[in-house]
């Protein structure tokens, strides 16, 4: 693991669409509220391991679960939008298809509900980083380290 990891980090000099040329499938583009692929990357590479689990509970068309398995981690993602879990597991055949060599999974439905069969005991305290926006009683915002999940 990065010993330092500097509080800002530079991920921002390549626009979204050109990151995600040939990463990810066109339709990609049409999901209001992506993260910069640049920004998980730097984060999955600096504070977790090869082999180690990322979880996103909302994740979108999968830019945090594609850019983990890119880099040797496993990955488990939950969304509820139908349409955007498809496109992230289609994003995730087409990161497989390129070599990336984690494993993921992706569930549709509200991650309240699914994280613990999501997770299952023999991933519960696995997973080293997670990201989410969740607001709520569920809130656990920019967490890293365990969150038990
Ligand atoms: C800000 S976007 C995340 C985008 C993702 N990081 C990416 O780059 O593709 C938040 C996503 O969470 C989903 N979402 C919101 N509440 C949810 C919930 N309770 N359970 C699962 N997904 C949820 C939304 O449909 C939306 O696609």
């Amino acid at each position: 693991m990065t010993e330092f990891v500097p509080s800002v980090l530079a991920t921002g000099q390549v626009v979204s669409r050109v990151q995600r040329r040939g990463r990810y499938l066109p339709e990609s583009m049409r999901h209001p509220g992506k993260m910069l692929p640049s920004i998980a990357r730097a984060v999955i590479g600096a504070y977790t391991e090869p082999g180690d689990l990322m979880v996103d509970p909302m994740c979108g068309i999968g830019t945090t679960l594609v850019e983990a398995v890119h880099l040797g981690r496993d990955a488990v993602g939950m969304e509820y939008e139908a349409d955007f879990a498809n496109l992230s597991v289609r994003n995730l055949l087409h990161a497989a298809a390129q070599g990336a060599s984690g494993q993921p999974r992706v569930v549709c439905g509200g991650c309240a509900e699914h994280r613990r069969r999501v997770l299952g005991p023999a991933r519960q305290g696995r997973a080293r980083a997670h990201f989410a926006a969740v607001r709520g009683e569920h809130a656990r915002a920019g967490q890293v380290g365990d969150p038990g999940w």
